[in-house]
């Protein structure tokens, strides 16, 4: 049986890959930041830890207790992450410091704790879950637009040196998915920004509406859409290196090989609707 370990598995992709890896004979490490959602896990039958990708201590309790369980990890799925929005000029330093010590730092530790014993016994994949904004940019999204750019710079750069081994690096890049993502961006908004004081509140509004409100996006899918690739992360022989999910991804990947910079800004920025979309 192949043992996992994945991120932030309280809500959205997270708790459906873990489910779904389950179902599929994998024996599944699933991992919440509040204990109340590590009990929830357990509940549900899972070997569950707290993992607070924040903190090096936490991140160091769980991958002990986890290799107290298995010496053969064969998977780390990085999933855990939230998104800082904000207008940059209004995100302090100490934001967006948050944003990465959570969405790239937490990320990096945990490859480094676990890529030891992987390269032991020379086999193992990493999948990482970066977006669309992995690879294009969004108004209002910079923090969290960046954390993904960065995940993005040290995946391309992890796989070139570890080419000479049978470690294989795969980045998941979905456009819209259910879950909590947008409640929580707007948790993370009103910790960090002071609306009444930017230029930018007439966005805001529009933008708060959005993260507040049930209705999907366009082109959204559900979790599935993002476990039907991390199966196949796992399972092919050759997993990919990029696995564009849902059709905006699939068409900015297109448009930002074609175009120009500055038309592509114009688009970029019509998309996001003044913080509308
Ligand atoms: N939904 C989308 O449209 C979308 C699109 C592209 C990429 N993604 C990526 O998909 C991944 C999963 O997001 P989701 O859509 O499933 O959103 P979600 O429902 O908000 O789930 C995010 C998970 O990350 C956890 N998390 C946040 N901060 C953490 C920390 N410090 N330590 C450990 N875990 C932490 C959350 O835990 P708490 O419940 O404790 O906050 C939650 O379990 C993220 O990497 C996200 O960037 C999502």
């Amino acid at each position: 049986m192949k043992s996992i370990l994945i991120t932030g598995c309280s809500s959205g992709i997270g708790l459906c890959l873990a489910e779904g890896l389950r179902r599929d004979g994998y024996r599944v490490f699933a991992t919440a930041r509040k204990v109340e959602d590590v009990e929830k896990l357990k509940h549900e039958g899972f070997e569950a830890f707290q993992l607070d990708l924040s903190s090096s201590e936490s991140i160091k309790m769980a991958i002990k207790a986890v290799f107290q369980q298995t010496d053969n990890l064969y998977s780390l799925i990085h999933n855990g992450a939230y998104g800082q929005v904000g207008a940059l000029e209004d995100i302090s330093r100490q934001a967006l410091d948050e944003q990465f010590q959570t969405n790239v730092f937490g990320w990096h530790e945990l490859t480094n704790l676990v890529l030891p014993k992987m390269k032991l016994k020379n086999e193992g994949r990493i999948i990482y879950l970066s977006s669309v904004l992995g690879f294009v940019a969004m108004p209002f999204r910079g923090p969290y637009n960046a954390s993904k750019f960065a995940i993005e710079g040290l995946v391309n750069t992890l796989r070139l040196e570890l080419a000479h081994t049978n470690i294989q690096l795969s980045l998941i890049q979905p456009g819209p998915i259910e879950s909590k993502f947008r409640i929580n961006a707007y948790k993370a908004f009103t910790k960090h920004v002071d609306m009444s004081r930017s230029d930018y509140q007439q966005n805001y509004e529009k933008m708060i509406k959005r993260l507040k409100s049930d209705e999907l996006a366009d082109y959204t899918l559900p979790a599935e859409a993002v476990l039907k690739c991390v199966v196949h992360a796992l399972g092919a022989k050759h997993a990919k290196i990029h696995y564009q999910v849902t059709f905006p991804t699939k068409l900015f990947a297109v448009l930002i090989r074609l175009l120009p910079a500055r038309l592509m800004d114009k688009i970029l920025n019509k998309a996001g609707g003044g913080g509308g979309r």
